[in-house]
């Protein structure tokens, strides 16, 4: 079954056009199976025509406007770079209040920091101030689009969903389902009463505008045998509308030996996972740092999307991520690049890519910027399955885009000016990526953040057509 939302073709009698304009760069093929220099297009003089909230037309300028003449409102964004918006395949806006505090092994910095900051999400008004904060904090760093943890607790998902909403951004998220290993505050009151609420909350946003609903177990060590049994019920029903299955796997050495000796029929990690039926091709794993071969081609022969959070990799230190291993021919995984804030340290995709350069220059293997790149739109989407809606400036995909500031700073101006070619741009911006990196943030074709504009950022609803 083709479950993708796929790309819509242009309305004649659509709305208004408009364009923006700059040089511009969006990923065709995957540069881990295809040649790196053929699997992007770069436009130096570009033009997306935009139409309902979707891209209509993208190429050269001087190629693409003969056919628009009745085209006025053209953005133009100069010294910038255009890419399709930022895909953050894992993150945590719950831990945003908590974010860069003292680091400690994985287990220990979840009972000492995380546990009391999440048990906070019961009360809305507190989610709600959260929640804005992490849009005002995504969108500025020109992520258009994250698969999100929230928590326990119903108002954690209404809020994220409903500021999501107010920007028209694509995000997916879902109750965390945790019914032992944590403290009583935090934990699910009843199993059976967990799945109810997923499905309410799952009825009540997938699909909704551009919403998407995620089931989310928190990892193994959390969920009781039978709360990871009706989740994988629940997932293998809805699988078929895109509902997703988000949640950790293969983390850190005591992480993984803890889940296995809580479940000691399964072959390893990834088994716990799929007795229970949550293994399939909307299934999106974060971390995948310790894996074994068997692990690595079950994930892949199931479609299942992998999130790399480099910065969390580092902070946490509890195990690093081997992309040689997850896109290796005989079993490739699509990676898509996770923050995971707040163990990542940075809400920012591009810097996420500096740190995978360090993580995968730790095993001795460099990542070059057009394959990191790629995982931060393309990649990402396709590990998301949405590879033929968003992360790609193409007709018909939705338009999210993400303005670079080439003259961001002075520093990164002078700098770049001794970089020749476009994977050597890249390759000093993620580097470098100075706070300010992002000028502006489309969403869904409408400028939702603009770093000159006195309020930078603006719900799409309070934005002309
Ligand atoms: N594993 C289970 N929960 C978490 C979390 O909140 N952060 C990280 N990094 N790993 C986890
Ligand atoms: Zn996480």
């Amino acid at each position: 079954m083709n479950n993708n939302i796929s790309p819509i073709p242009a309305n004649p009698d659509g709305g208004p056009l408009k364009g923006v304009r700059g040089a511009m760069l969006t990923f065709r093929d995957d540069p881990f199976r295809n040649p790196a220099e053929s699997s992007y297009d770069y436009y130096a003089d570009g033009l997306a025509v935009i139409q309902d909230g979707r891209i209509l037309d993208a190429g050269e300028y001087n190629d693409v406007i003969p056919s628009y003449p009745g085209l006025r409102e053209i953005e133009h964004h100069e010294d910038a770079l255009i890419m399709p918006g930022f895909i953050d395949c894992h993150a945590h806006y719950v831990q945003s209040p908590m974010i860069g505090s003292y680091g400690d092994t994985l287990i220990n910095w979840l009972n000492r920091y995380t546990f009391p900051t999440e048990a906070r999400f019961r009360d809305k008004d507190f989610a709600d101030e959260v929640a804005r904060m992490f849009f005002r904090q995504t969108l500025s760093n020109g992520t258009t689009t994250a698969n999100v943890f929230s928590t326990t607790f119903e108002a954690s998902v209404n809020a994220l969903f409903e500021e999501s909403e107010r920007y028209n951004a694509r995000t997916i998220t879902g109750k965390v389902l945790q019914d032992r290993n944590l403290p009583d505050n935090l934990k699910d009151p009843s199993t059976e009463g967990s799945l109810l609420l997923t499905e309410k909350l799952l009825a009540k946003w997938h699909r909704r505008g551009r919403q998407l609903y995620a089931i989310i177990p928190r990892f193994a060590p959390t969920s009781t045998p039978l709360q990871l049994k009706l989740a994988g019920e629940l997932y293998q029903r809805h699988l078929g509308e895109g509902v997703y299955l988000h949640s950790h796997l293969d983390e850190a050495e005591n992480e993984i030996e803890w889940a296995l000796s809580l479940f000691p029929e399964a072959e390893d990690y990834t088994d716990i996972y799929d007795r229970f039926g949550l293994i399939g091709h909307h299934t999106v794993m974060a971390h995948c740092c310790i894996v074994r071969p068997r692990e690595w081609k079950r994930l892949s022969e199931a479609g299942c999307g992998v999130a790399h959070c480099p910065s969390s990799n580092l902070f946490l230190g509890d195990g690093e991520f081997k992309y040689r291993e997850a896109t290796a021919e005989a079993h490739p995984c699509n990676v898509g690049i996770g923050t995971d804030v707040g163990a990542g340290t940075s809400y920012s995709v591009i810097r996420q890519l500096g740190e995978a350069y360090k993580v995968a220059m730790l095993g001795g293997n460099p990542l070059d910027a057009i394959r990191g790149f790629y995982m931060a739109t393309r990649g990402g989407a396709r590990a998301l399955r949405l590879e033929d809606t968003i992360g790609s400036i193409r007709p018909g995909y939705e338009a999210d885009l993400a303005v670079v500031d080439l003259k961001a700073t002075e520093f990164l101006e002078w700098r770049l000016q001794f970089a020749d070619t476009i994977p050597e741009k890249l390759f000093v911006l993620q580097t470098l990526a100075p706070d300010n990196l992002i000028r502006a943030t489309y969403v869904a074709g409408k400028k939702v953040f603009d770093r000159q504009r006195a309020h930078s950022l603006v719900y799409s609803s309070e934005l002309p057509l």
